[in-house]
């Protein structure tokens, strides 16, 4: 049994004894391929949780990398407010029902997951551990879901298909250039990339006080090659850019950034094949709400028509269960991925996601939900 797989089992033996486990966790818990090879010196033992990844990460990682990550705008209300829309909710579980097998399984657009949890775009990998993105490629793929590489990578899709043995999709922003802008989404499409997610949400930054206050820069070793020269846009993207963006491709184009249930029947008007509930975790608009709390009317209002993801504040497995009570169909987690990447490159991100689904598992098993589809909103407990 690899290394990190066999510490989570251990974790868990500690706690409850093995043979508490269903079998089908058990049996997952000791499946996949583990990056952490036998004689690497990192020992990821001691990280429980994904909070364990934050708190170590800050002594790994230069002061102006740790802020880059760590914080959100203005006040970080958002950021606040993100944990606790998802730590306020709590849950309704039902027993003697039969959990001996879980199926944790997802299809999104015709692959098919072993757990909803996917790795969200998230810029400058290469600031958080040499290894950068293929790190995070590795880590991602040996714990067999998709990552979705950033606009903002600090190495090139074609270096980072190389190395990823489950599916990149790739996150793009939109700049001035059409032109240029139509190459990357093309390049991605031929690199193998199954599937695009066009960031909506940020027409500017936003007021990221920590960031400034530490000057971020990146470091002259490191560098952005899709997102060069990036002067101030003046070319707004807007929904007919979104229709535009269909006829450049042929994979699945999804929006990533909606909060607002217009929004998302302008999406779905548009013909985009999913969306991303998201707030980029607080960082841009400050005092708006959880992703939590926002999903609810958007899953209403998108009425199954397309998948639906949500990302932002993910931390525990019950916050998973939770996205999809309220009608996400898989999440999205982003800061704990660069935390375990800086604490330890690929085995710190394949443990991060290893805890998740595990969690996940736990907390499918302890509500009595076998399948996916049999989580809904009365796992939720009503006042
Ligand atoms: C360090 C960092 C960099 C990010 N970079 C991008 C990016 O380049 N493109 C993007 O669409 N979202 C970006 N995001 C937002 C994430 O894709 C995602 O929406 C968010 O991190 C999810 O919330 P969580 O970090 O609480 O899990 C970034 C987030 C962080 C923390």
């Amino acid at each position: 049994m690899e290394q990190s797989r066999r510490n989570l089992l251990k974790s868990f033996t500690a706690l409850a004894g093995a043979s508490l486990l269903p079998s089908e966790v058990q049996s997952q818990i000791k499946a996949g391929s583990s990056v952490l090879k036998k004689g690497d010196p990192i020992d990821l033992s001691e990280f429980i949780n994904l909070y364990d990844f934050e708190k170590s990460a800050e002594s790994k990682m230069t002061k102006m990398a740790f802020e880059y990550v760590a914080s959100g705008a203005a006040d970080e209300f958002t950021v606040k407010w993100n944990r606790q829309a998802l730590d306020t909710i709590k849950l309704n579980p039902t027993v003697l029902t039969d959990v001996t097998k879980l199926d944790t399984k997802v299809s999104l657009f015709g692959h098919q997951l072993s757990h909803p949890i996917l790795v969200a775009p998230t810029a400058f990998h290469k600031i958080m551990h040499p290894d950068g993105e293929l790190a995070t490629a590795r880590g991602a793929s040996a714990a067999s879901t998709i990552y979705v590489v950033s606009s903002f990578t600090t190495t090139r899709i074609e270096e980072i298909s190389k190395v990823a043995t489950h599916p990149l999709w790739f996150q793009l922003y939109v700049r001035d250039d059409r032109a240029f802008t139509k190459d990357v989404v093309q390049k991605a499409e031929a690199q193998g990339c199954k599937a695009i997610c066009v960031t909506v949400d940020t027409p500017v930054g936003g007021a990221r006080n920590r960031q400034q206050r530490v000057k971020f820069k990146l470091p002259d070793n490191v560098n952005a090659p899709y997102m060069v020269s990036l002067g101030p846009q003046k070319n707004p993207l807007t929904w007919k850019d979104i229709e535009w963006l269909q006829t450049c491709t042929k994979i699945p184009l999804l929006v990533k950034g909606i909060l607002n249930p217009d929004d998302a029947e302008k999406a779905i008007q548009s013909g985009v094949s999913g969306i991303i509930v998201s707030n980029h975790s607080g960082r841009n608009l400050d005092t708006v709400p959880a992703t939590i709390e926002a999903l609810p009317r958007i899953a209403a209002k998108v009425n199954k028509r397309v998948p639906l993801l949500m990302d932002g504040g993910i931390r525990r497995g019950t916050d998973v269960l939770k996205a999809i009570a309220l009608g996400a169909n898989a999440v999205l987690v982003g800061k704990p991925i660069c935390f375990g990447l800086a604490c330890g490159g690929a085995a710190g991100v394949e443990k991060v996601l290893s805890i998740l689904q595990y969690e996940f598992e736990l907390a499918m098993a302890l509500t009595g939900k076998s399948s996916i589809a049999s989580i809904d909103s009365s796992v939720i407990w009503k006042q």
